[in-house]
This record gives C-alpha cells, sequence and structure tokens, in this order.
C-alpha cells in the first residue's frame, strides 16, 4: 500500500466520514430483528414479471439504441412522458426544462457541483435528509439549518435567518427542502409556505432545490402544488423528481426541472459525471409509461402503504407510553415517520438497547448538521411487513419505558 496515500486524497474527500446511517444500517440485518431504519419500498411493489418482460422486449427491438451511448440530456420519448406525468400533477413543464439523471441523488450531487464553492452557506431543515447532506458536504457547503414543524420549513424562522445573512452579505446560494411527507420527519409544506418561500427568494435572489420523491404517494388530505409549479417559470426552483418511489429504485432514473439557463450547467457537470443516463432504463421506464402502467401501479402503492401507515399510528397510539414529551408526526404520505422523546433520552445510545429488543430504527441526530435531534427517531413504515409492525412498535415501546424508568 502506498504509504503517501493519505497525501494523495483530494481536500474534498478527506474530511468526509462514512454515512453513520449506512453503518448502523448493517447492525440491523439480523432476521429477528424488525427494522424500521431502512427508506426501502417494499419489494411487494416491485413490478417483477412486467420489468423483466420489457427488458427483454426493449433489448430485442430496441437494442441498437438501448444498449447503446445515449444523449446526456435523456431520451426524448421519456420526457414526453414526463411533461404528461407533471401535468397530471398540475405542471405544465416543456421537455427543454427536463434532464434525465441516473435517480435523484445524482441530481443532488450535481446541483452541489454546479452553485456550491466551498464554505458556501445554503439552508436546510433541521432534521434533513441525510444523503442530501452528504452530497453538499462533498462540496464543503456551511450548513444554515431552520427548523421544520407540522406544516414544513418554519418560514418565520426562514425569514429571520436570510435577514441575519445578508446583514453578514453572506446569503446562502440557495435552500433546500423536501416538502412532500419530508425524509425524515413525514412532515408537509402548506400551501401558504411555500407562498412565503418562494416570496423570499425572489427577494433574496437566491434558489430553492425542491427534493420531492414522494410525492405521488399520498395516503391522505389533498395534494399541494409543487414549489415548480407556484414559481411559473420564474426560473427560481430547481425541482428534482425520481422514478425510485413509484416505480423501483434498482433502475436509478429521475429527472430534474429547472430553466435552460440551469440546465445547460447541468448537462455539462453530468458529462463528466456519467457521461448520460443508462438507455436501458429510459427504454424501460419509457415503455412502462406508454403502456399506461404506471399510473395503476402508483396506486397499488398507495393502497399498500397507506394501510401500514395506518396500522403503524394505530400501533403507536396503543403501545407508546402517553405523555406530552412523546409525539410523532402523522404523514400525510411517503414512507417515515418521526418520533420525539423526551430530551432525557438520547436515541443514539438506546439504539444498541433496541437491537438487543430486536427492533431498529434511525436515530435523529443523523439528519442533523449541527448535534440536535438526538432525543428524535425516523421510523419506516414501507418495508416491515403488518405484522412486523405492530410487534416492532410494541418492541420500541418496552425500549422507550426502560428508558423513561431509568
Ligand atoms: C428526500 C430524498 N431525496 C433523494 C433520494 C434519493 O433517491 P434516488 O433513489 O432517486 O436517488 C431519497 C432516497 O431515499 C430521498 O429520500
Amino acid at each position: 500500500m502506498l504509504s503517501r496515500l493519505e497525501l494523495l486524497f483530494s481536500i474534498n474527500v478527506t474530511g468526509l466520514k462514512k454515512s453513520v446511517i449506512r453503518e448502523l444500517l448493517k447492525l440491523t440485518q439480523d432476521p429477528e430483528t424488525i427494522s424500521f431504519a431502512g427508506g426501502l419500498p417494499s419489494p411487494e411493489t416491485f413490478p417483477v414479471q412486467q420489468a423483466a418482460d420489457l427488458a427483454k422486449e426493449v433489448i430485442l427491438k430496441d437494442g441498437v439504441w438501448a444498449l447503446q451511448y445515449g444523449a446526456t440530456e435523456g431520451d426524448p420519448r421519456l420526457k414526453e412522458q414526463i411533461v404528461r406525468l407533471m401535468r397530471d400533477d398540475g405542471v405544465q413543464v416543456k421537455p427543454e426544462n427536463i434532464l434525465i439523471i441516473s435517480a435523484a441523488q445524482q441530481g443532488l450531487d450535481m446541483v452541489g457541483k454546479v452553485f456550491v464553492n466551498r464554505h458556501n452557506p445554503i439552508v436546510i431543515g433541521r432534521p434533513s435528509y441525510v444523503g442530501a447532506i452528504g452530497a453538499f458536504r462533498s462540496y464543503a457547503a456551511n450548513f444554515v439549518g431552520v427548523d421544520l414543524d407540522e406544516h414544513g420549513l418554519r418560514t418565520d424562522l426562514l425569514k429571520e435567518t436570510l435577514k441575519k445573512m445578508r446583514l453578514e452579505a453572506n446569503l446562502p446560494k440557495f435552500i433546500y427542502t423536501v416538502p412532500d411527507f419530508q425524509n425524515p420527519a413525514g412532515v408537509t409544506m402548506s400551501l401558504e409556505r411555500r407562498k412565503t418561500l418562494l416570496d423570499l427568494v425572489r427577494e433574496y435572489q437566491i434558489l430553492v432545490i425542491e427534493d420531492t420523491p414522494y410525492r405521488h404517494l399520498r395516503y391522505v388530505g389533498n395534494s399541494i402544488p409543487t414549489l415548480y409549479q407556484l414559481d411559473n417559470n420564474e426560473g427560481y426552483v430547481i425541482s428534482v423528481h425520481t422514478f425510485s418511489k413509484i416505480l423501483f429504485p434498482g433502475i436509478r432514473l429521475g429527472w430534474i426541472m429547472a430553466s435552460p439557463q440551469i440546465l445547460e450547467k447541468f448537462i455539462i457537470a453530468k458529462q463528466s459525471m456519467d457521461l448520460c443516463t443508462s438507455a436501458l432504463s429510459q427504454a424501460i421506464a419509457y415503455e412502462y409509461c406508454e403502456r399506461g402502467w404506471l399510473k395503476p401501479h402508483i396506486q397499488e402503492n398507495v393502497e399498500l402503504y397507506q394501510k401500514k401507515r395506518k396500522i403503524m399510528l394505530e400501533a403507536l397510539d396503543m403501545y407508546m407510553p402517553k405523555q406530552p414529551d412523546i409525539c410523532w408526526t402523522r404523514p400525510e404520505g411517503g414512507l417515515f415517520l418521526w418520533l420525539t422523546l423526551p430530551a432525557s433520552i438520547d436515541a443514539d445510545t438506546m439504539f444498541f438497547q433496541a437491537l438487543e429488543e430486536k427492533v431498529a430504527y434511525v436515530a435523529g441526530s443523523g439528519f442533523y448538521t449541527d448535534g440536535g435531534g438526538r432525543h428524535c427517531m425516523r421510523i419506516n413504515f414501507s418495508y416491515p411487513s403488518e405484522n412486523e409492525i405492530v410487534e416492532g412498535i410494541k418492541r420500541l415501546s418496552r425500549v422507550i419505558r426502560k428508558n423513561l424508568d431509568n
């Protein structure tokens, strides 16, 4: 092994550590452990036969280009399908405002690459999606956190934060947010806050990154317009979408919607990342959409997760200790809810006791960049079976009770 290896790593990766969450997830693999820790769609939702048939068909019929490199911008036929999908969601978008990407995580990395210089401030929610934190951290962003509540990002606090940052001549490049059924907190940004957020970015001439992988997985209530729609093509919003939660994550496919001026830079960035998104994945997704299979598939997912969410909320109501400083969010969609415990409980330490009880969660601290969230946890309800949800919540309640008694 090269003895100078440490000196050869770039500054960008020197400070990076392995994701604690990913490391801890390895501990949850014991088959007897009920894991609420992952963020995975349920394998029950995977259209295995359809995907196998389509893959075969597409390769035999269109292999000449499906197995070839494609344009960096993406397959125009898939873009047309995305235009339709977005139209059904109330968004009028033109193909030139769409860039196909190798799933949302690539989009977040591209945002970092295109906008963040070392130590540039960016605003994120407290808590925030850990993959976004990781992506922006790899470009050495400075994080400025703004709290969330049950209506999403606290725009009153954001207003104060931006005012202060302007006085310090330190305005952020952008505000990163997951407005629909946020990962990890499960909360949804209200319409009023969405509008206020857009007013603020217009006032301060900065951008919003709208990351919305769970948008189509709504189980109760009515859909709220995307930030992209509310922006009405003014160009303040970069909207990141994915097929991971509506089709299957193994397809590694998503799209970004933004102004052509921004997309031009993203295309250049993408060329040095992977040249193009897999033509085969795009061809499969195109056929899936073209045959009208996507919408019923999403509906099936919604029905399955709707049931699991209900079972989890009922189990929490039934088994959790009843006291005002133990509460949880009641997500209208998505895959997660957020449990807050008394400040005296350290969910990081309690994780190992939970493993002894054969139940796992993700401690809240991983979703904060400033040491917050230690008495919180993220709980996933899409992956465990219905029986596991009930049994897992019983076990978790037992662990929490023990910590309250101490
Ligand atoms: C909020 C959020 N953004 C982005 C991603 C990345 O998704 P993808 O599979 O499209 O890369 C995830 C994955 O869980 C997520 O929760």
